[in-house]
């Protein structure tokens, strides 16, 4: 498969409307000169020549680099029985930053965890499906691998990267301009440029320089060690003990505080975020805290539990909000309606009556399915039927939502000029009841060329996107889930937190 730029890639100033001059003379001269300049302004470091807002991500010249770069990448994806990568979808979405590193010449560290390691190494968990993949996405660039991610091999293998020359010709590092305390994390980072002496930023239209090859070597599953996830100083210190600067692109992990994605960013200077983090928190977070509107929610998935959170947080943001998956069957059971077997929570119908009161207090449309499609056991062989939601037989269990449902969703969705959706509107796994998701993937896909933003924030209806072949046909589909999903409930991800632009969310 190719990789695809349009998605992968974030459509920041960067590499379209400017380019970079690389000046690599002594810089301080010009550091002193422009600190007078911007002394001027109130704002101790103004960056008034960039388009305002949202601001583009910084671009830092760099003198040489004696060291590595540290990139903390997501590429835990999944591997059938022979380690054969049945999606690639988080390797491709790293390269446009590995891409951009190694363009310049970086030489890189790749750090990643792969799934849930319980007690030191193990082969199936072992990051070496990964590297022949990004081989291939990364043609001509040298791409190695090292059995451990700390210790004597790894900083043996760091020391031999590029020949052992100095990393030279590495001259850009970028740095995400969070839409929110963006000042100060430019000061800050700014801040961090003075004290190591380092050449200047400079923005200007002229080709860049001739692109040396950099290298890439992938270190071994992070997770491997207790001490990643138990995010222990000594082993984030080991982690960064061969690298310079950090860049965190790992956004599907960026709701851990762990050693490589949090701990690791005490010791690395600067620490930034890569391209594939910046598109997502622009999406999931910038896009939703201002939409275009009317900006419609559509949140699924089996248990409302896991999701109170993010339909609340939605609530206060949009102007409608459509509900399907298991779910639903609470907010009937709470207003009253005999739901026969399908799954309920209970201890959730007070809450499912209070989120109704919720969005019609702050007028926004909440749009439940009208029909559903019934089971009379949970297979993919069960007798089916296409009832109202006021007419659910005893015995049977609601799976999917019905036609005329999807077809309410469809007009009500017609007018969106944003849309995000989080969790499929039925067991989608089974063909039975895989309709009501596919329709809605459908709807959102013939939107999208007619100017609506349409964002797929979250596992499962990812999964169902990508099955229905349609991801392509989507502004935004997000390589995180529980890292999509706490950022949709406007919690802080630790990962970005950590940044020199820490982004506060609401
Ligand atoms: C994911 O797949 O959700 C991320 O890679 C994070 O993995 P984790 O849930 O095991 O922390
Ligand atoms: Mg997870």
């Amino acid at each position: 498969m190719e990789i695809e730029p349009e998605r992968h890639q974030i459509e920041a100033p960067t590499r379209s409307t400017f380019s970079l001059l690389f000046l690599l003379f002594d810089g301080s001269a010009v550091l002193r000169l422009l600190s007078k300049i911007f002394s001027f302004s109130s704002r101790p470091f103004s960056f008034s020549f960039l388009p305002s807002p949202p601001p583009p991500p910084l671009f830092f010249v760099l003198p040489p680099l004696s060291q590595p770069l540290q990139v903390r990448a997501d590429l835990n994806v999944p591997l059938d029985k022979d380690l054969k990568i049945t999606d690639d979808t988080r390797i491709r979405a790293a390269i446009p930053t590995l891409k951009y590193l190694v363009d310049n010449g970086a030489k890189v560290l790749l750090t990643s965890h792969l799934g849930r390691p319980k007690d030191g190494p193990e082969d199936k968990f072992r990051l070496n499906p990964v590297v022949p993949r990004l081989q291939e996405l990364l043609k001509g660039t040298k791409v190695g691998k090292v059995d451990d991610c700390i210790g004597e091999s790894v900083a043996k293998a760091a020391k031999a990267l590029g020949n052992g020359k100095e990393g030279g010709r590495f001259r850009g590092v970028f740095f995400s301009a969070g839409k929110r305390g963006g000042m100060k994390g430019r000061r800050r980072a700014r801040n961090k440029l003075e004290e190591k002496k380092l050449t200047l930023l400079f923005f200007l239209s002229i080709p860049p320089p001739p692109h040396p090859s950099g290298e890439l070597l992938v270190l071994e599953n992070v997770r491997f060690y207790k001490a990643e996830t138990k995010n222990e100083p000594d082993f984030a210190k080991a982690l960064a003990a061969n690298a310079d600067i950090y860049v965190n692109d790992a956004f599907g992990t960026a709701h851990r505080a762990h050693g490589s994605t949090e701990g690791v960013t005490k010791y690395l200077s600067p620490s930034v975020a890569g391209f594939c983090m910046q598109k997502e928190l622009d999406y999931l977070d910038g896009a939703v805290a201002q939409p275009k509107r009317p900006f419609a929610a559509i949140v699924g998935g089996s248990k409302m539990s896991s999701k109170i959170g993010v339909i609340e947080t939605l609530i206060n943001k949009v102007d409608k909000i459509f509900l399907g998956g298991g779910m639903i069957f609470t907010f009937y059971k709470a207003q009253g309606k005999a739901v026969g077997a399908s799954l309920v929570e209970e201890d959730k119908l007070d809450l499912a009556r209070e989120l109704i009161a919720m969005a019609e207090k702050k007028g926004v449309q909440f749009i439940l399915p009208t029909d559903v499609i019934v089971a009379d056991k949970f297979a993919a062989d069960a007798k089916t039927q296409v009832v109202s939601i006021d007419a659910i037989p005893d015995g049977w269990m609601g799976l999917d939502i019905g036609p005329n449902s999807l077809k309410a969703f469809q007009a009500a969705l017609s007018d969106c000029k944003q849309v995000i959706w989080n969790g499929p509107m039925g067991v989608f796994e089974m063909d039975a009841f895989a309709k009501g998701t596919y329709g809605v993937a459908e709807t959102l896909a013939e939107l999208t060329p007619k100017g609506t933003v349409t964002i797929i924030g979250g596992g499962d209806s990812v999964a169902a996107v990508e099955k229905a072949g349609l991801a392509d046909k989507m502004s935004h589909i997000s390589t995180g889930g529980g890292a999509s999903l706490e950022l949709l409930e406007g919690k802080v991800l630790p990962g970005v937190a950590a940044l020199d632009e820490a982004l506060v969310a609401a």
